[in-house]
C-alpha cells in the first residue's frame, strides 16, 4: 500500500477512533500486562464497531485450529465455545491474509453454508489477521446478528490498525501468557504440596504423601494405606476424613485385628432382636452410623474369611444385611482401610480374598518407615517434646544424633514414646542422651525391616551388653573386630565411638 493510500485511510478514522486506538497503543506498550486488558480491549472494541461479540483467537498453522485468547459478548462475558464463531470466517481471514467484511452473510452463498453461521444467525462479519514475521499468528473478528451497517471499510481499517497495534505488542503478549500458564502451573504445584497441620515432616517422601492425599481426599475412592506400625496409617486415614466433603459427616474408626469373629460383625452390620442370645433388642451397626461419612477398618488383613464375604458386598453394592436379618440397608460410606501386612502375600496364600483385595487396592498409599526419612526426625521431636511438655526444653545435638541415628522399628509412635519418656526423666530443659532411653529388646521384637538393618541393631544391642568392647562382641557375633569395626563405620554411631 502507498503512503498515500495509507494517509487516506488514516483520515477515514473518525476522531473517536483515532482516541480509543491511541488509548490502547498506550496500553499495549506500558511496561506491565495486568490481567483482563485483552478482555477490557477487546470490549471496547465490540462497543466502538457496535458489534455483538468478539474474538481474538490464536491460529496454529500446523493443526490448523484456532484457540481462544479472548471472547466477549455485549455483556462483557467471556465466551469459552470456539465453534459459536463461524469456522469458515476465521478460514477466509487466514487464507486471504486480508482484513474482510461481510454483510448479510446469511444470503451469502459462499459463507451461509457454514454451521454457526446458520445457528447463531451471524449477519454482518469484521475479520482481521495479526499478521507477525509475514505470518498470520492470529485472527481478530467482531460479528453481529443484526445488518449492521456500522460494519462499515472505516471500521475495517479500525480494526486493520488495531491489528497492527497488537501484531507490534504480541511479543508481549505471548510472554504475558506463558508466564499466566506458568504461574498456574506453579499454584497447582504449590496447592498440592501444601501440608497437611496434623501430619509432621519435610522430607520428599512426606510430600509425597501430601500430594496423594490431597489428591484423594476429594474423591470418593477407596483406599487402602500401607505401612510399618506407627508409621502414621490412622493419622492418614483421618486427614483424608477432613479434608474430604464428609469432613462434616461422622468418621468411624474399627480395630479389625484380634476381635472374635461374631463381636466384630454385629460391631459392624448390628443386629436384629433376637439375632443370638442377649440381642434383646436392634441395634445399628457401625457402618449405619458411618452413613454420609468415612470409615476406618484398621488392620484389615485379619478379618475372617466370612467378613471379608460381607465387606465385599458394602463396598460392591454399597449395603449392609443386620445379623439375623434378610433385608439390606443402603448406606453410603466411604472405605479407608489400613494393614501393616503384605495384603498380595496373603491374597497368594489364600488367606486374604482376591475380589476383596482389588476392591480396597483401589488407591494405595504407602507411609514409608521412619528410618526412610531421618530428616523429619529433628521435626518430630520439636513435635512432640511442645505436645508433652508445656517447659522450654530443648534438646542437645549429640542426644539428637542419637535418636537420627536409631533404626526405628516401631516408627513414629516409638519415637513419640521415647521422647515422652525422656521429659519425665529430665530434669533441667536441656534433653541429653542420657534421657534418650531406647528399649531395643523390643525394638527387636517388634522387627520389620530388613536383614542388613537386624544385624545392625543386634550389633548396637551387643556392643551395649559388653559395654562397648568390641573385641567381645565380635567374639560373641562369631565375627572378626575388623567387621565390628567396618560395620560401625557404617552406622556412624558416636555412642561407641571411645568406650574400648
Ligand atoms: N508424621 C507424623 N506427624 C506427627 N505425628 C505422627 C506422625 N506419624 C505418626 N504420628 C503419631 O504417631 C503415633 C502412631 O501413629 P498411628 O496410630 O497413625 O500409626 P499406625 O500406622 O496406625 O500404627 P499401627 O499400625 O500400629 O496401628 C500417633 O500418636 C500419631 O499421632
Ligand atoms: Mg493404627
Amino acid at each position: 500500500m502507498s503512503v498515500k493510500e495509507e494517509i487516506k485511510k488514516i483520515k477515514s478514522l473518525s476522531k473517536d477512533q483515532f482516541e480509543l486506538l491511541y488509548q490502547i497503543s498506550k496500553r499495549l506498550n506500558s511496561l506491565h500486562y495486568e490481567e483482563g486488558l485483552i478482555e477490557e480491549t477487546l470490549d471496547l472494541i465490540i462497543n466502538v464497531v457496535d458489534a455483538e461479540r468478539g474474538l481474538f483467537a490464536k491460529y496454529n498453522e500446523a493443526k490448523k485450529e484456532f484457540e481462544i485468547i479472548a471472547a466477549r459478548n455485549l455483556m462483557k462475558e467471556s465466551i469459552q465455545d470456539l465453534t459459536s464463531f463461524s469456522s469458515g470466517i476465521l478460514q477466509k481471514v487466514v487464507e486471504s491474509k486480508k482484513p474482510c467484511l461481510y454483510h448479510d452473510v446469511q444470503s451469502d452463498p459462499t459463507i451461509s453454508q457454514f454451521d454457526s453461521v446458520q445457528i447463531h444467525k451471524i449477519k454482518s462479519v469484521l475479520g482481521v489477521p495479526i499478521i507477525k514475521n509475514g505470518e498470520v499468528w492470529g485472527v481478530i473478528l467482531v460479528d453481529s446478528q443484526l445488518n449492521r451497517k456500522e460494519f462499515t471499510e472505516e471500521n475495517l481499517v479500525f480494526l486493520d490498525f488495531f491489528s497492527n497495534l497488537v501484531s507490534l505488542a504480541l511479543d508481549k503478549i505471548i510472554d504475558y501468557q506463558n508466564l499466566e500458564k506458568e504461574n498456574l502451573l506453579l499454584r497447582n504445584q504449590l496447592q498440592n504440596i501444601q501440608p497437611i497441620r496434623e501430619i509432621i515432616g519435610e522430607s520428599n517422601a512426606i510430600k509425597k504423601l501430601f500430594q496423594l492425599i490431597h489428591k484423594v481426599a476429594v474423591t470418593d475412592a477407596t483406599v487402602l494405606i500401607l505401612g510399618e506400625s506407627g508409621t502414621g496409617k490412622e493419622l492418614v486415614a483421618r486427614s483424608i476424613h477432613n479434608l474430604s466433603h464428609r469432613k462434616d459427616k461422622p468418621y468411624i474408626a474399627q480395630f479389625c485385628g484380634s476381635i472374635p469373629d461374631t463381636l466384630l460383625e454385629s460391631e459392624l452390620f448390628g443386629y436384629r432382636k433376637g439375632a443370638f442370645t442377649g440381642a434383646t433388642s436392634d441395634k445399628k451397626g457401625l457402618f449405619e452410623v458411618a452413613n454420609g461419612g468415612t470409615f476406618f477398618l484398621d488392620e484389615i488383613a485379619d478379618i475372617s474369611p466370612a467378613l471379608q464375604a460381607k465387606l465385599l458386598r458394602v463396598l460392591q453394592n454399597k449395603e449392609i444385611i443386620r445379623l439375623g436379618d434378610t433385608k439390606p440397608i443402603k448406606v453410603d460410606v466411604r472405605i479407608i482401610a489400613a494393614t501393616n501386612k503384605d495384603l498380595k502375600q496373603l491374597v497368594s496364600e489364600n488367606k486374604f480374598r482376591e475380589d476383596l483385595f482389588y476392591r480396597l487396592n483401589v488407591f494405595p498409599i504407602e507411609i514409608p518407615p521412619l528410618r526412610e526419612r531421618r530428616e523429619d526426625i529433628p521435626l518430630l521431636v520439636k513435635h512432640f517434646i511442645k505436645k508433652y511438655s508445656s517447659k522450654e526444653i530443648t534438646i542437645a545435638p549429640d542426644a539428637m544424633k542419637k535418636l537420627q541415628n536409631f533404626y526405628w522399628p516401631g516408627n513414629v509412635r516409638q519415637l513419640e514414646n521415647v521422647i515422652q519418656r525422656a521429659l519425665i526423666l529430665c530434669d533441667s530443659n536441656i534433653l541429653l542422651p542420657e534421657h534418650i532411653v531406647i528399649d531395643e529388646e523390643e525394638s527387636l521384637l517388634d522387627f520389620r525391616g530388613t536383614l542388613e538393618d537386624f544385624e545392625k541393631l543386634l550389633l548396637l544391642k551387643r556392643l551395649k551388653e559388653y559395654n562397648g568392647n568390641r573385641t567381645q562382641t565380635a567374639k560373641s557375633l562369631g565375627v572378626s573386630v575388623r567387621w565390628v569395626q567396618m560395620k560401625l563405620k557404617e552406622i556412624n554411631s558416636s555412642e561407641f565411638d571411645s568406650n574400648e
